[in-house]
C-alpha cells in the first residue's frame, strides 16, 4: 500500500491511502441527513476513512466502527488520532464481530452499485453484488438501532430494498435525493414503522 496522506473534507482532516474510499457526493449526502446528540451510542458500518465516525465522535458520540478493509480501520484509526477522539475500531463484516445491541444510531453508506470485484479491497467500497443492494439488505435484516441512516442508487435494487424494509418492519421517515449524471442517489433515515 502506498503511504498515507492527509486531506480534509467537510471540514475535517482525514487520512486517505490507496485502498480507503475517498469521500465523495455519496459521504455528503450522508452528511446532510445523519443527527447524532452527544451520548448516543452509534454504530458505524463501512467507516472507510472514518469521516462520518470522526465527526460524530466530535459531536460526543459514542462510536464503533466496523469496516471489512484492513485498509480502512487503518485510515479510520488515523484520522481518529488526528482529530483526537477515541472510536472503537473493528475490522470485520458488518456486524458479525458484535454482539446483539441496540444502538441508538446505525451508519452505513453502503457499496450500493451492481458490481462484484472482490480482487482488492477497495472493490469491496462499490460492489454492492448483483443487485447493488445485498450488502445494504444484509445489514438492514441484522442491525437494531432507534435510527438508521443509510443511502442507495438508482442502480441498486430499489425494489429489494423496500420488500426488506417491509419485512423487518422499518419506514423511511426522511429522504433525500441527489443526482449524480444519469445516477441517482437517495439518502433514507429508517425508524421502525408505527402500528
Ligand atoms: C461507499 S464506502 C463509504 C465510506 C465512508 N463511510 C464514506 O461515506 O465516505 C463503503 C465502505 O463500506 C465498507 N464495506 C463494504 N462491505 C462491508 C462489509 N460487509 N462489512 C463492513 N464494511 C463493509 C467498504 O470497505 C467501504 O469502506
Amino acid at each position: 500500500m502506498a503511504g498515507t496522506s492527509v486531506i480534509e473534507f467537510n471540514k475535517i482532516k482525514i487520512c486517505v491511502n490507496d485502498q480507503v474510499y475517498e469521500p465523495a457526493e455519496d459521504t455528503e449526502l450522508m452528511f446532510e441527513i445523519i443527527n447524532a446528540e452527544k451520548n448516543e451510542k452509534v454504530l458505524e458500518v463501512g467507516p472507510g476513512t472514518g469521516i462520518i465516525s470522526v465527526s460524530l465522535a466530535l459531536k460526543g458520540a459514542e462510536v464503533t466502527a466496523i469496516d471489512i478493509n484492513p485498509y480502512a480501520s487503518e485510515a479510520t484509526l488515523c484520522t481518529a488520532k488526528i482529530n483526537k477522539v477515541q472510536i472503537n475500531i473493528i475490522n470485520g463484516d458488518l456486524l458479525s464481530p458484535i454482539r446483539p445491541f441496540v444502538f441508538d444510531v446505525a451508519v452505513f453508506n453502503p457499496p450500493y452499485l451492481p458490481f462484484e470485484e472482490y480482487d482488492s479491497w477497495i472493490g469491496y467500497s462499490w460492489s454492492g453484488g448483483k443487485s447493488g443492494a445485498e450488502s445494504l439488505i444484509k445489514f438492514l435484516s441484522e442491525v437494531k438501532a432507534s435510527r438508521i441512516y443509510t443511502l442507495y442508487s438508482s442502480l441498486s435494487d430499489e425494489d429489494a430494498i423496500l420488500a426488506e424494509l417491509k419485512n423487518i418492519g422499518l419506514c423511511i421517515k426522511t429522504k433525500r435525493e441527489k443526482q449524480i449524471g444519469l445516477e441517482t442517489l437517495f439518502g433514507i433515515e429508517l425508524v421502525k414503522c408505527l402500528g
